[in-house]
């Protein structure tokens, strides 16, 4: 398969994915920008979520003093002050950098997690982002799942990467080409 068709392919099957999980979960939440405010209900969804849990001051951090960090949360329309699930990226030149991205236990197995990558790989485009790339457990077979089916694929191992298990990190990697980027995003406007 040329590069051009595999991009197509690939732009398709994520659009797919993300309408998908739309129609399955738009309608209960919604996504905005990470703001301070938030900062202190993500640190304890980070907490349930993880065994090296960000502290609030890190989120915080990330927030006021990272210039290429840009975060999000998914709130429930029928009580906003409820953090459903968070994720963010670093943008380094023209590639994202995915950090974090975690669902309420609550919350899993509805779409939250693809519908917020959904939708910041929307805002990575306008930012000016292409590539997007992130680190995840050889275990975590449910993330694993989210990013392939938004056309994420494995490039690579990062040996004994978590500090808490030594488990490897698999480098993955969503690469659509650009021109087909570019068309697609002509399309929708
Ligand atoms: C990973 C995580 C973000 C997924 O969130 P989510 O909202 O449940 O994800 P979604 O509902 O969008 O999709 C989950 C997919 O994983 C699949 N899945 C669930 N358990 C699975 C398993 N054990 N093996 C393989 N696939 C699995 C589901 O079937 C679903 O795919 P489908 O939509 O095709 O049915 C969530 O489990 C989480 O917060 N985990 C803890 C934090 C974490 O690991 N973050 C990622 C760090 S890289």
């Amino acid at each position: 398969m040329g590069s051009t068709e595999s991009a197509n392919t690939s732009l398709t099957q994520c659009m797919r994915v993300c309408s998908e999980a739309e129609n399955r979960i738009a309608d209960k939440v919604y996504v905005c920008m990470m703001e301070p405010k938030h900062a202190a209900s993500v640190a304890a969804l980070e907490r349930l979520c993880f065994s090296v849990p960000w502290s609030e001051q890190a989120f915080l951090d990330e927030l006021q003093k990272n210039p290429t960090a840009r975060y999000f949360v998914l709130l429930d329309k029928d009580n906003p002050t409820q953090v459903i699930a968070y994720g963010g990226y670093w943008k380094i030149f023209d590639e994202g950098h995915i950090t974090n991205i975690a669902v309420h236990p609550d919350w899993r197995n509805q779409k939250a997690a693809t519908y917020l990558l959904c939708q910041m790989m929307q805002f990575a485009r306008v930012d000016g982002i292409y590539d997007m790339t992130l680190e995840v457990r050889t275990s975590n077979m449910p993330a694993q799942a989210v990013y392939s089916k938004l056309g994420f694929r494995n490039e690579g191992i990062r040996k004994n990467y978590y500090e808490d298990t030594g488990e490897d990190a698999i480098i993955m990697w969503y690469r659509p080409e650009r021109e087909e980027v570019e068309e697609k995003q002509e399309e929708t406007l």
